[in-house]
Formats: C-alpha cells, sequence, structure tokens
C-alpha cells in the first residue's frame, strides 16, 4: 500500500504528523513517501505542483495532504499559486468525485452555532463534483468584449459546462452511497437560471431511474443554501456540482461547529484517492502547536475505507477519535467550558492512547 504524503503549507505540516503517527500505530504494510507540494514547494522548486511530486502521487494508491495556501503568494502568477497544486492534482489524477461528509459529533453539539437541536444528531454526505464545471471549464480568460452590456470595455469569463458522462458518473457515485445510508438524495442545481444545470437536472433523473430504491429530489442552490441553516436534518446525502458543491460543503462543515473535525476523501473511476481535511492551511495559528488534527487523522480513516480496503482499521481510528472526544479533550477551535484543552501533538497522544 503506497501512500504518497504531502503536508503543503501552514498548519499542513503540524496535523499530517500526527495522521502519521496514528498509521504508523497500525502496523500495517505501508510505504509513505513524502514530497513537498504548495507554496513550500514552489518556495523550492519555483512550482506548487512539481513533476516529482505529481509522479509520486500518481504511482500510490492513495495521497494523504495536508493543506495549501498563505496569504503571502496571493500576488503570484495564477499558475504558481498554490490553490493550483491542489486542482493539478485533482485534474491529473482524474479525482470526479468528492466526499464532504458533515458529522455533528454528539460531544460537540454546543459548538455549533446553530441550535443543538436543529443538529444534533446531523450526518450529511455532500457528493462534490470535482474536476469539471466552472473550475475547469474553457475558454476563459480576459479580453475586450464585443458585446454585453459595454462592447469595447475590458472584460473577463469563465465558461460552465458539463458533458453528460461527468453527470452520469457522479450521479451514479452519490445513488451508489445513499443505498448505503438511508437511500435519499437531493440533487441541487439552478436549473431555473442556468442551461448547464437544466442538463444536470435531467440527466440525474435520467440516472435515478436505474435506483428506483433510493428516493431523489431536487432543489434550487439557493434554497438548498437556506434549508441547509433551517432545516439540515432533513439532508441525507446532496450531490452537486463543483462550485455549488465548493460553497456549500463549507456552509454544512459550520454546522457542525468546527470545520476542524471533518475529512474528505476525492476518488477517481479505480478508487485511487486524495484525502484531506476540509479545512484549509490556517497561516494565523500555523507552528503555535494548536491546530486541531482530528481531521486529517479521519482523513487518513477514509483513506483505509476507500483506496486501501482497510475498513477495520478506519473504524478503530474513528473510534479512537470518539474515544478522545468523550474523555473531553478539545483543541481551541471545539473548546467550550468544562472540558481539557489540548494541543495538536496532545491530541495526537491521546488518539494514540485511545487506539492501543
Ligand atoms: C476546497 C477549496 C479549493 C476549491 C480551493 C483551495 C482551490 O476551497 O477544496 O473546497 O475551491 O475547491
Ligand atoms: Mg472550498
Amino acid at each position: 500500500m503506497k501512500i504518497a504524503v504531502l503536508p503543503g503549507d501552514g498548519i499542513g505540516t503540524e496535523i499530517v504528523a500526527q495522521a502519521i503517527r496514528v498509521l504508523d500505530a497500525l502496523d500495517l504494510p505501508f510505504e509513505m513517501e513524502t514530497a513537498l507540494v504548495g507554496g513550500a514547494a514552489y518556495e523550492a522548486h519555483g512550482h506548487p505542483l512539481p513533476d516529482a511530486t505529481l509522479k509520486l502521487a500518481k504511482e500510490a494508491d492513495a495521497v494523504l495532504f495536508g493543506a495549501v495556501g498563505d496569504w503571502k503568494y496571493d500576488k503570484l502568477d495564477r499558475p504558481l499559486r498554490p490553490e493550483q497544486a491542489i486542482l493539478g492534482l485533482r485534474k491529473n489524477l482524474g479525482l470526479f468525485a468528492n466526499f464532504r461528509p458533515a458529522i455533528c459529533y454528539e460531544q460537540l453539539v454546543d459548538a455549533s452555532s446553530l441550535k443543538p437541536e436543529l443538529i444534533a444528531g446531523l450526518d450529511i454526505l455532500i457528493i462534490r463534483e470535482l474536476t469539471g464545471d466552472i473550475y475547469f471549464g474553457q475558454p476563459r480568460g480576459r479580453r475586450t468584449a464585443v458585446d454585453g452590456h459595454f462592447p469595447g470595455a475590458d472584460e473577463a469569463f469563465d465558461t460552465m459546462r458539463y458533458s453528460r458522462p461527468e453527470v452520469e458518473r457522479i450521479a451514479r457515485v452519490a445513488f451508489e452511497a445513499a443505498r448505503k445510508r438511508s437511500k435519499r438524495v437531493t440533487s441541487v442545481d439552478k436549473a431555473n437560471v442556468l442551461e448547464t444545470f437544466q442538463f444536470w437536472k435531467d440527466i440525474v433523473t435520467e440516472v435515478g431511474k436505474e435506483y428506483p430504491d433510493v428516493e431523489l429530489d431536487h432543489m434550487y442552490v439557493d434554497n438548498a443554501a437556506m434549508q441547509l441553516v433551517k432545516a439540515p436534518k432533513k439532508f441525507d446525502v446532496i450531490v452537486t456540482g463543483n462550485m455549488f458543491g465548493d460553497i456549500l460543503s463549507d456552509e454544512a462543515a459550520m454546522l457542525t461547529g468546527s470545520i476542524g473535525m471533518l475529512p474528505s476523501a476525492s476518488l477517481n473511476a479505480s478508487n485511487q484517492g486524495l484525502y484531506e481535511p476540509s479545512h484549509g492551511s490556517a497561516p494565523d495559528i500555523a507552528g503555535k502547536g494548536v491546530a486541531n488534527p482530528l481531521a486529517t487523522i479521519l482523513s487518513a480513516a477514509m483513506m483505509l475505507r476507500y483506496s486501501l480496503n482497510q475498513e477495520d482499521a478506519a473504524q478503530r481510528i474513528e473510534t479512537a477519535v470518539k474515544k478522545v472526544l468523550a474523555q473531553g479533550l478539545r483543541t481551541p477551535d471545539i473548546y467550550s467550558a468544562g472540558t481539557t484543552k489540548v494541543g495538536t501533538v496532545e491530541m495526537g497522544d491521546a488518539v494514540l492512547k485511545a487506539l492501543a
């Protein structure tokens, strides 16, 4: 089992270090190799996704990814910015299916800004299409407008597009996932305005006929954003495009109180995957030893489950995480009165102890 370890920037190195300790403790035959990515790779090699890093990722069964980005790179040309590393990995590895669970842990219901009764027991799975849509659609760029409201003015444009096979395959991923849960899928679109998303809705409906045991409904993205804060527990599996999924998954993450708890998986057609916490590089707290490593540790669990076929080991990690929460240990992002505040390494220590 080959794992490419790409810690990246900011808190990335600190949280990935804890996940590695947990993986090591499982005593499974992993081969792990680390490489630079994001701003760290730009500093060392002049590019956020050096060829050697991409090659390592391609040859691995799974990639364990920390986070990339720092404000200091915001002025670089777009192709050199740290975010291009994650976009490049998604594209080059064909990681079209992004799983972002939003689970509210019983011990953390008070960490949410919503009323406890709205989010207690929350367990949503957002499935975001990850290699298409306006993120990757060509053409894009800047030019002089020849029509529109201001002909002759400078303008910028991106292209929102989806092909039939792209929508079919992500729809199937969602229906299959729903079969293993409560058999409900909500497809989120903007079919009332966008041609791309009327097409999306039509195709999801078609694919849905192959899954008569799964209940399918459709919701416009603006309404979905509203329902997520009004009655989040009404959702089970949400499937949506790349851009809507980006936005709704941050919203759903925050319902649970801390984005520091949420893992994610990005898979291609052969179940090769990239696993990363749903949060970013948090440069404001980097190097202070206070980042929550649990999202990364839980991402490692997802990696064991989806790409490495080690369900038992995945469950061992998830049980250990629940145990440390039950013990009352909290990093500052999930701290509340009456619990014990710990740092990144102490949290890692506690998970290791709970595993043993
Ligand atoms: C995410 C992030 C990325 C995205 C950025 C860093 C390119 O926000 O994974 O959700 O927009 O997909
Ligand atoms: Mg995002």
